[in-house]
């Protein structure tokens, strides 16, 4: 059978599918652009410069992996109660957030269906949409990134099933308002409030899923426990809607090495929080610090990212410089952000490199 006669076996969606743009690793960067460099710094992934606690690495050694992991993942399940403040039936646990993002789709979402979610933001509800041949409906911000309810209203229908709002948002790195919320709640949709950078911005809206029952916050272990490898992350909603998602997950979801580097991050919270603040406090050094270049616009962000705009400059030509000097940050196709970057905040030490190299090739 050749490869065409297999194509029409294929579900049509997945045959014109376009693959989501993932970050490539360091290696797949070195070889493309013939890197030279002997130092790397990785400022493109939101990752955590300071990576797990060391208690994790330490736990590895014990983790039996030779049995199957628990399909009701009770022990991080209770955890996460005692961390969210929630209850353990209105907590999910899953592969990652993006795993939780797919379920979505899979739970609420039929071919023709419509999904909200508002540009620029996080490229993967996109494409999960797509993926499940529901139709994305991009709503644009404002100027500032902040919500356009008037637009939002327009495009809202009858086939809207979910309202995607990333807070704080990737990769503008502003927050929304508990208005936002409000207004977004009132649209009687379901309304996932992606949390993946909360840790960072230190305001949440969790605790409104006991209160709506349309309201599903999800979360990260990716960024503010450094285990972005490992693929873990949760959602919280309610009772009746975590008991469906527990049934309709993979049974074996999330691993046994998962499962017990998230309990230990957790018993370790205030050490990691320790290191939250160091990054905050280098977001905000290095917002300062690139404030003061008059060709760059930095937007405030409660992540531990910064998004820069170079009005002036071709951005490709920005990135091919600071790409051969090893420093890698992120750029996007999306509409509105042609001018820009996204650099995710690292070590004192790797942001000092990454600035000192900017200014050599803007020559300051
Ligand atoms: C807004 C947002 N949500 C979700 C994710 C996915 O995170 P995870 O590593 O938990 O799948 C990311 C990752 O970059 C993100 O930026």
């Amino acid at each position: 059978m050749n490869y065409s006669d297999i194509e029409k076996l294929m579900n049509p969606i997945i045959k014109n599918f376009k693959i989501y743009d993932a970050m490539p690793s360091n290696e797949t960067l070195i070889q493309k652009y013939s890197i030279n460099s002997e130092k790397i710094v990785k400022l493109n992934g939101n990752e955590n410069p300071f990576g797990p606690a060391p208690e994790v690495i330490d736990n590895l050694i014990n983790i039996p992996i030779s049995t199957y992991p628990d399909p009701e993942l009770i022990r991080s399940r209770k955890s996460l109660s005692e961390y969210t403040g929630l209850n353990i039936e209105n907590i999910v646990v899953s592969s990652g957030s993006d795993e939780l993002i797919d379920l979505f789709f899979r739970i609420f979402v039929t071919p023709g269906d419509e999904v909200l979610d508002f540009t620029p933001t996080f490229g993967m509800y996109a494409v999960r949409a797509e993926l499940a041949g529901a139709k994305i409906v991009p709503v644009s911000r404002n100027i500032d990134f902040e919500l356009d309810y008037e637009s939002i209203k327009q495009k809202v229908s009858d086939k809207t099933k979910i309202i995607f709002l990333a807070s704080p948002n990737n990769p503008t790195g502003n927050e929304s308002t508990l208005e936002d919320i409000e207004f977004l709640l009132s649209l009687n949709k379901i309304l996932v409030v992606d949390e993946a950078y909360f840790e960072f911005s230190k305001s949440s809206y969790a605790n409104l899923v006991e209160k709506y029952n349309n309201m599903i916050v999800i979360r990260s272990m990716s960024k503010w426990a450094g285990l972005a490898g490992l693929r873990v992350g949760y959602g919280l909603m309610s009772k009746e809607l975590a008991k469906l998602f527990m049934g309709v997950k993979n049974p074996y979801n999330v691993s046994t090495v998962a499962e017990e580097s998230l309990i230990v991050s957790l018993k370790y919270v205030d050490k990691l929080m320790q290191k939250v603040d160091e990054i905050i406090a280098q977001r905000e050094k290095l917002s300062d610090a690139l404030d003061q270049i008059d060709q760059i616009k930095v937007y405030p962000s409660k992540a531990n990212f910064l998004l820069c705009k170079l009005d002036d400059h071709d951005i490709q030509t920005i990135n091919n410089e600071l790409l051969s000097e090893g420093v890698f940050v992120r750029l996007f196709a999306t509409k509105g952000l042609e001018k820009c970057f996204r650099v995710s905040v690292g070590s004192a030490e790797d942001n000092e490199y990454f600035y000192t190299k900017l200014q050599k090739i803007l020559k300051i």
